[in-house]
């Protein structure tokens, strides 16, 4: 006989959701930079600025053990934030006590870039959080030069909010689908393999009844090549149609896409509508500087920032003349910026090659 379905109980307590972790952590880092040289803080020394027991603070970091409201409260006061609905959630437990997950997550990150290093971008994370989670932004475009860190942050936004939603999926269109392959993949994943007619307007009930987020990685492949920036090549105008439905329609998801070009419908609709917008991202020092660092070139400060500056915190500029700098200047930065001419100018070609997100 199949088992009858529990009725859910909702587990006394909260735990942080991914959104107030990181709220949380970087209030504790600026207090670290201010007060502790940038040291982390021990749990000793946690325990006395919040209050609260060591055993207490481990338990909110887990984000897995529940805690009282007011625990968090306390936590999120000693780091001069106020505690808000978004920065915990409450979660379910069946009747018989087995873990449930919060939501009932649906993933499909298809063949998404590895983002266990990333370095840096916290404001554009905490900006791009704001934007989909209290905002309810309905079409985001991450927009950018190659090589900015498009993917990779797209990726990790993903990964931060994926708590948030019913369903996640990641797709990029590097090798062009037509919009037909394109909806055929998604509603499957969305109605859990029981449909797959490519249908826009089925597509728009999926995420009016749901919250799911959908990443499109590298929209500019359906664009035209050359003066005509953000239209669409023969044959994929129809991705337009789904943009503009997306933009317009009400519904209670989020669609992010990444471009080297502003798509039309971006452009025309983010005057208008609050729920879409741009983002424009542009080199990250921090992130140029722990990427230098992490292959251990040899230079002063000066020379690492000069290094930085030469390719504009371009953070896959940077990892590819990093690694030209070990193999034929022994690590050594100085010896690189005095001789290097001709690496510097492949770096230039590759710069050309790249086209520059339009601006409106
Ligand atoms: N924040 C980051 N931390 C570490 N590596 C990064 C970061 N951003 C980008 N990279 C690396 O730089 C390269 C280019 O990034 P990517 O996201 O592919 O750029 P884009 O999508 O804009 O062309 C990738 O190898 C990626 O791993
Ligand atoms: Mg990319």
């Amino acid at each position: 006989m199949p088992r009858q379905p529990q009725p859910l109980k909702r587990k006394r307590g909260v735990i942080l959701s991914s959104w107030g972790l990181q709220r949380l952590q970087e209030a504790q880092e600026r207090l670290e930079m201010e007060t502790n040289r940038g040291d982390r803080y021990t749990l000793e020394k946690l325990s006395l600025l919040t209050g609260l027991s060591t055993r207490s603070i481990s338990k909110v970091r887990s984000c897995k053990e529940v805690v009282d409201r007011q625990t968090l409260e306390n936590v999120f006061l000693a780091f001069h934030l106020t505690l808000i609905p978004d920065d915990y959630i409450q979660p379910e437990v069946e009747a018989i006590d087995e873990p449930q997950p919060v939501i009932p997550i649906q993933q499909d990150w298809g063949e998404a870039l590895d983002v266990s290093t990333f370095y840096g971008r916290r404001k554009e994370l905490s900006t791009l959080k704001q934007w989909i989670l209290p905002d309810n932004c309905r079409l985001v475009g991450i927009l950018g030069i190659g090589g900015i860190g498009k993917t990779a942050l797209s990726v990790k936004l993903a990964e931060q909010i994926q708590d948030q939603f019913a369903y996640v999926i990641w797709r990029s269109l590097r090798n062009a689908p037509p919009l037909e392959t394109l909806l055929g993949e998604l509603i499957s994943f969305l109605s859990q393999g029981q449909d797959a007619k490519a249908d826009m307007g089925k597509l728009i009930e999926y995420l009016r009844n749901s919250r799911c987020l959908v990443i499109l990685d590298n929209l500019e492949t359906i664009f035209q090549t050359g003066d005509r920036a953000g239209y669409y090549r023969p044959g994929y105008e129809n991705y337009g149609e789904l943009l503009r439905l997306i933009a317009e329609t009400r519904h209670q998801s989020c669609l992010v896409l990444t471009s080297r070009e502003k798509p039309a419908e971006l452009a025309q609709f983010e005057g208008i509508a609050l729920a879409v917008r741009a983002f424009y991202l542009s080199g990250s020092l921090e992130t140029a500087q722990a990427l230098i660092g992490k292959t251990g070139l040899k230079g002063s400060d000066p020379q690492k920032q000069q290094l930085c500056d030469r390719y504009s915190c371009n953070p896959l500029a940077i990892r590819l003349v990093s690694t030209s700098i070990q193999d034929l200047f022994d690590g050594e930065i100085e010896a690189f910026l005095t001789q290097a001419t001709t690496v510097s100018m492949a770096f230039a070609a590759y710069w050309i090659s790249s086209s520059i997100a339009s601006r409106p």
